[in-house]
């Protein structure tokens, strides 16, 4: 097991950071290059604990992956066809190789069983299971808050209309894999527009899902099948959200200048770059031309001292991962940071509402817990602390640079959680402080 020290550092931040592959992006591409026709071939591909679960699980459904250098993935998509596996498919830590899959799976005309490690064990797929059992799949979890194993018995689908619950990105992607099985029109009702990388990402594999709003201004999906789905040379961009630790380290040190190249900045993945706007750092995203479906830019942030804000309603699905390094933003802050309407964070890696709370606590924060959110009273120095990880990647990476501002030593407890998102992480910290 890892541990992670860090010491306060009083020194603006000075660096031109080159970023993993975006991790949604990552699993999206090894999926839809699977489903199609033809060799694609994934560069710049995320090699992480996450994302290669993805890969080995679909080498399990009969998919041929080849790995001929690091980030680089040449699939042989076999148009729609996948084998039975032998056994169970681990998903690991990975709550979005478990539920896009569950969509994969539900049309396919054999039964699997998805398991994954003790935090996916304890991840809600009753949104995933309800909507798929709509359009006639059987699916089976354990106990009353439905968690894996989850068993899918897939078949002929057929094609429902449906409202999500929640601002879900995996939940409407697995629903959008299954529907490119199914003749007719699947529609998806999303309450707040969340991540759209698999709508986008079909283009680049020529297929499509058309989104619209409708009169009360509610975004609408919609996705014709069957689809015939053919390769591409796919390029996966720069991870905003692994930007974003460092984003916020540098705009809470005032003189830091830090610059982020090929970075993902998909509207839907940019809320960071608004909300440490509206806390007072100077950042700003240079567009690049590309023909991609994911727009990439450089993103320039330049350090002062951050005040306050409030992240609420529409704009949480938009920053859904980072919350708990802007929590951190918040502690660094000037006055009240307040995040809600993120009861979400209760259902991720693990409870990043309590998680935070706590860790911020040990630090010597002020922080009041909320059903759906966190209170942050700012600006007091912050205290090195002995902090759990709670086996959360994005807990551990937010708490360490939380460390490089708080006084006298901090450590993270158990890091190699880390691994599932930001294997270079520890390495990009030392360049990053040095
Ligand atoms: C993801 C969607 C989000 C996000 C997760 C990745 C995706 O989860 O938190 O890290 O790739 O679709 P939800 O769909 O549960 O909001």
């Amino acid at each position: 097991m890892n541990h992670l020290h860090l010491h306060h550092t009083s020194a603006p931040f000075h660096a031109q950071l080159r970023l993993p592959g975006d991790k949604s992006i990552s699993h999206r591409a090894a999926i839809l290059a699977a489903i199609a026709e033809g060799t694609s071939t994934i560069s710049g591909f995320l090699e992480s604990e996450d994302c290669l679960a993805t890969i080995a699980v679909l080498q399990k459904l009969g998919i041929t992956i080849e790995h001929p250098e690091h980030g680089v993935f040449v699939i042989l998509g076999r148009g729609g066809f996948f084998s039975e596996p032998s056994g169970t498919l681990d998903c690991k830590n990975s709550g979005t190789t478990m539920r896009l899959l569950a969509g994969l799976l539900a049309a396919q005309p054999f039964s699997t069983t998805l398991i994954g490690d003790d935090s996916l064990s304890n991840r809600p797929m009753r949104r995933v299971m309800e909507p798929l059992s709509a359009m006639g799949a059987m699916l089976h979890a354990t106990g009353i808050k439905a968690n894996p194993p989850l068993t899918i018995q897939g078949g002929r689908l057929h094609p429902i209309d449906y409202k999500l619950p929640m601002s879900s990105a995996q939940v409407k992607s697995a629903i959008i894999l299954a529907s490119l099985f199914i003749p007719g029109t699947t529609t998806i009702m999303e309450p707040t527009a969340c991540r759209d990388h698999t709508e986008r990402m079909l283009t680049s594999f020529q297929g499509s899902c058309f989104s619209l709003l409708d009169q009360e201004e509610r975004h609408i999906l919609s996705v014709t099948g069957p689809q015939k789905l053919r390769a591409c040379s796919f390029q996966v961009p720069g991870d905003i959200s692994s930007a974003a630790f460092w984003m916020v380290a540098a705009a809470a040190r005032r003189g830091s200048h830090v610059c982020f190249d090929n970075v993902g900045v998909n509207p839907t993945r940019t809320g960071i770059v608004e909300v440490l706007k509206r806390m007072g750092a100077d950042i700003s995203i240079q567009p690049h031309p590309t023909t991609q479906a994911e727009p990439l830019g450089t993103i320039t942030v330049i350090g002062t001292t951050l005040q306050g804000t409030i992240i609420q309603g529409e704009e949480i699905a938009n920053v859904i991962d980072e919350l708990p390094i802007l929590a951190v933003a918040g502690a660094l802050a000037h006055g009240t940071t307040i995040i809600k309407d993120a009861q979400e964070l209760r259902v991720k890696e693990t409870d990043r509402i309590s998680a935070m709370v706590t860790n911020l606590r040990a630090m010597g924060a002020t922080v009041a817990e909320r059903d759906d959110g966190l209170e942050i009273q700012g600006g007091a120095p912050l205290n090195g602390a002995t902090l759990p990880s709670y086996g959360d990647h994005r807990i551990a990476m937010a708490c360490a640079i939380a460390g490089l501002f708080a006084y006298g030593e901090t450590m993270i407890e158990n890091t190699s959680c880390i691994k599932t998102s930001y294997p270079d992480f520890e390495e990009m910290l030392s360049s990053f402080t040095s």
